[in-house]
């Protein structure tokens, strides 16, 4: 996936240099989507004249968003201090899927040699060779690998064959986008339209922050000023709905100053606004002379659309490292907070009630259903593991969960009485979300868990539960694995409730769950002593990670950390699995960490260790405060607070992330941005 950011200055005069700082910061928040070059499109000195077809500007660098960044000061004849009065620049971090990382790959891509149109995408045009082949029919000359760059060539070919001299530049890019096929956001910068802005999106995410200094009214902005839509309790209702279309999205620029700024997600907008419109596929938009403007593709002459401007709720020291290394590690340390922003307004601890707004009003539909379907990839897919056997306890319902990739190519029987959940920090994942469409198209009630408001599942989903992590920004996932968790807890906690035979259990859940955070602190306590097993195990090439019955989630999500991130070979494996194969890599060399919690399985997991030592393992384990029969046969032990069973795994997989953050630093990598990833794979 890649990154999308631009910015749009009318009549609020900037000096150049502060466009690129501008431009350059709002990049870099999004540099978690994609990191592997990263470039900008701005005017040049010149003044744009009928003859003088090259202002705009391109800068291109392979590499990280630093790396362009020192490349734009290196740039001739640029005036940094030049005022620009109005003007737009576009910016963008790439993830590589077609074509290598390489400047001539990285975005924008342009039309021509004097850049009469560029473009930032985020997404995959899936009929691009279709495309290519025709504009090369039609003489037009490619210079990249991507499949972006039939965008801008296809603009100029609709503008160079176009009918009338007055066609508008919105209506240019629709006539390129119903040529498209595949998902894009897009964001369309051009010489012939100098401090015009068109966006559009289909199938990617994009949004438009606003800020003027003048009252945001009906008349002036685009506006509703739906704060409510974001406040307590009525936020998951509304956000898993289209937002209400009541007032036009139209402002009148007429000389007042206003800034817009586009973005692939709020994290990059925050910081300058908290007023943003979150575009629906097929919408485009467009700025002339400061006034924004909405229209849908396809939609009858003179028919406008509307949207809502909504009011985010973000900090931005939300999105800021403070004082740690990395994202990764600050968001391992906000975990407690995290895990009671989950909770936050849903349980009532003096009634062990438990409501989940954006579910509440299919709870009687969920309850008739005859199977439950859980859905990820990845991290989210382990927490779907994690909670299986609590649901099936819960709920008293089989539970099925699902590796999105897999669920898809079986073409697994889904049935109108299926309820199919999606689980999915960014709510965007390609996989997960064509699983969505595969199982609405069989008429199964979808439901997501998504951690991001406006994302394309929390869309498309019939109802759902946003899990209110806050922003992670870490490729790696951290707080969002311990927060889905809770919230699919909290989902078996609601359908249980009238349950007579269930509600000690639920209460034992409940009462484990309102002590959580502090045991997560607890938890976190043990950072220096995981540092020094870190210290003697950063050199190994293998750590394999071993435990049955609730943590085994914690198994899979602990070696994926450890992969992800330290490029280490490490595997989770159930303890069960032991002599039917993985017992074979055991001896005194092999790093090993086994779970041995006090639950139903502490007596199998105890035979497990056996078997271990028996090949002269020496294992670490992860075990329950005092528990001298376990200590006794460890080379090294980690003990843990011990909490009701089924929470168990949120506790136990915390050193585990510790553990992979501290030998990824001991080795050298870049914790946030793992090679070869992205925070949120948006194709196939
Ligand atoms: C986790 O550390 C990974 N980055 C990855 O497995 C991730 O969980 C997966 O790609 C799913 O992403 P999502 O939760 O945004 O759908």
């Amino acid at each position: 996936m890649c990154g999308i950011f631009a910015y749009l200055n009318y009549c609020v005069p900037r000096t150049r240099k502060e466009i690129f700082e501008t431009l350059v910061k709002g990049l870099q928040r999004l540099e978690y989507r994609g990191y592997d070059s990263a470039g900008i499109a701005v005017d040049g000195n010149k003044k744009t004249t009928a003859e003088d077809n090259s202002n705009i500007v391109l800068i291109k660098k392979k590499g990280k968003v630093k790396a362009l960044d020192e490349e734009l000061y290196k740039k001739d004849g640029m005036d940094l201090e030049a005022e620009l009065d109005t003007h737009f620049g576009i910016a963008h971090t790439r993830w590589a899927t077609h074509g290598e990382p390489s400047a001539l790959n990285c975005h924008p891509h342009r039309s021509d040699k004097n850049n009469e149109f560029v473009v930032i995408h985020n997404g995959i045009i899936t009929n691009y060779k279709e495309l290519k082949k025709y504009l090369n029919s039609k003489g037009y000359e490619f210079e990249s690998e991507t499949d972006t760059e039939v965008i801008p060539k296809l603009i100029k070919y609709v503008y160079d064959n176009r009918e009338r001299d007055d066609l508008s530049f919105s209506t240019l890019v629709e006539r390129v986008i119903q040529q498209l096929e595949g998902a894009f956001a897009l964001v369309f910068k051009s010489h012939h339209f100098p401090g015009e802005a068109v966006a559009t999106r289909r199938g990617s995410p994009l949004l438009i922050g606003v800020r003027s200094k003048y009252e945001l009214s009906a008349e002036h902005i685009p506006i509703q000023y739906n704060s409510d839509l974001f406040k307590e309790g009525v936020q998951e209702k509304n956000s898993h709905n289209r937002p209400d279309n009541s007032t036009a999205v139209n402002s009148a620029g007429d000389g007042k100053a206003v800034e817009y700024y586009f973005a692939s997600d709020a994290s990059a907008i925050i910081e300058h606004t908290n007023k943003v419109i979150y575009l629906e596929d097929d919408d485009i938009v467009a700025v002339v002379g400061g006034k924004l403007s909405l229209h849908r593709l396809n939609s009858l002459a003179g028919e406008d659309s509307v949207r809502a401007i909504q009011t985010l709720q973000m900090e931005l020291q939300e999105i800021m490292k403070g004082n740690f290394e990395a994202f990764m590690q600050k968001e391992i340390f906000e975990q407690p907070e995290s895990v009671f922003n989950t909770m936050r307004g849903r349980i009532c601890f003096d009634t062990n009630k438990v409501i989940l707004g954006g579910l509440k009003d299919h709870l009687k539909e969920i309850k008739r259903c005859r199977r439950l379907i859980v859905i990820g990839c990845g991290t989210s897919f382990h927490a779907a593991v994690a909670t299986r056997q609590i649901l099936e306890e819960l709920t008293e319902l089989p539970v099925m969960v699902e590796l999105a990739s897999d669920f898809l190519d079986r073409n697994t029987p889904v049935f109108r009485d299926d309820v199919c959940f999606y689980i999915s920090q960014s709510g965007e994942t390609a996989d997960t979300l064509m699983a969505l469409r595969y199982c609405k198209d069989r008429g199964a009630l979808t439901v997501g868990v998504t951690n991001t408001v406006g994302s394309s599942i929390s869309r498309d989903t019939d109802c759902g539960v946003h899990i209110n992590a806050g922003p992670e920004i870490g490729v790696a996932s951290t707080k969002a694995y311990t927060s889905q968790f809770v919230a699919l807890i909290m989902f078996g906690l609601m359908m249980s409730e009238d349950r007579i035979s269930l509600q000690p259990r639920r209460l034992e859940i409940i009462n484990g769950l309102r002590i959580l955070p502090d045991m997560i602190k607890k938890v976190l306590t043990l950072d220096k002593k995981i540092k020094s097993i870190a210290d003697e195990l950063y050199q190994q090439k293998s750590l394999l990670v071993m435990g049955r019955g609730f943590n085994y989630a914690t198994c899979l999500e602990g070696a994926l950390k450890i992969k992800e991130i330290t490029y280490m070979h490490s595997e989770g494996i159930l303890a069960g699995e032991l002599k039917h194969g993985p017992l074979a890599l055991i001896d005194k060399h092999m790093p090993v960490i086994m779970i041995i919690m006090r639950d139903a399985c502490y007596t199998k997991c105890q035979n497990a260790l056996q078997q271990v030592t028996a090949r002269s393992g020496r294992p670490i384990i992860l075990c329950c405060q005092d528990d001298p029969e376990v200590s006794k046969n460890a080379y090294k032990t980690i003990e843990l607070p011990q909490t009701v069973d089924c929470l168990q795994g949120i506790l136990s997989v915390i050193p585990l992330q510790l553990l992979s953050f501290h030998l990824a630093v001991l080795r050298g990598y870049d914790v946030d941005c793992p090679r070869n990833l992205a925070k949120s794979v948006t194709v196939e």
